[in-house]
């Protein structure tokens, strides 16, 4: 990766291959220089040893930490998944541990959630849109899958101590298809992975109603059920 930076900055620098034009070379540079951007987006590395966001001037300058003589061994302890989370409809319950819960990962470019399931509970369609997800089943049995980018899905049922990577923004889901409940931790290679669930993006938020008819087939009618049904809570 190094090499090929390096390479890149003396591109436009050195001359055009003689069978091409400038302005093309220069294009052609551009794409090469846009996709290498591309291709390494991700959290930026540490530029310390750690950063607990200070509490006083965060909100003044949102990158500032902590004074690190006042940091101690609590600010990387993070004890709020010791019990399950509160059980939605879906029987499903997660506790996201992402930097804004535990401030200890701020520029760790790493997270981590429970996730419990009663027995039928699923975890909605969902995609985590700045990080891959690896899943390990602590407890249970998870049927569990994710849909790439041509819609081939790959799912199978999970049994205890089994993990499963879902890619970066891609679409994936699980349900607990064992007779008791199912427990699993996920980490993903963000401080803030993000969460887009697709029922709620798609009927819980105020896209035009005419939008969804026709992208569904809907009628005003079902729409207006799934729209009640799926209006975030708050
Ligand atoms: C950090 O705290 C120590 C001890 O209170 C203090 O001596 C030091 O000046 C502080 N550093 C900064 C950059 O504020």
């Amino acid at each position: 990766m190094q090499s090929i930076h390096k390479t890149l900055v003396l591109l436009p620098l050195s001359k055009p291959p003689s069978n091409m034009s400038s302005r093309m070379y220069a294009w052609f540079v551009n794409v090469v220089l846009l996709s290498m951007h591309l291709v390494s987006a991700s959290d930026s590395d540490p530029l310390q040893d750690y950063c607990i966001p200070s509490p006083e001037l965060s909100s003044l300058f949102p990158s500032s930490c902590k004074n690190s003589s006042l940091v101690t061994v609590d600010d990387f302890v993070f004890s709020g998944i010791k019990s399950p989370g509160d059980s939605m409809k879906t029987g499903f319950s997660s506790i996201p541990v992402s930097s804004s819960t535990f401030p200890g990962l701020n520029t760790l470019g790493m997270s981590f959630v429970r996730a419990d399931f009663e027995p039928g509970g699923i975890n909605v369609p969902h995609y985590h849109p700045r990080a891959t997800e690896v899943a390990f089943v602590l407890e249970g049995t998870i049927y569990s899958g994710f849909v790439d980018s041509r819609n081939r899905v790959f799912a199978k049922v999970l049994e205890k101590g089994e993990v499963m990577v879902f890619p970066r923004g891609l679409l994936h889901f699980q349900m607990n298809v064992g007779d008791k409940t199912a427990t699993i931790l996920g980490s993903f290679n963000s401080q803030n992975p993000g969460l887009v669930k697709i029922p709620s993006a798609v009927f819980g938020s105020d896209i035009k109603e005419e939008v969804l008819e026709k992208a569904f087939g809907l009628s005003w009618k079902e729409l207006a059920k799934l729209r009640k049904k799926l209006a975030p809570t708050g």
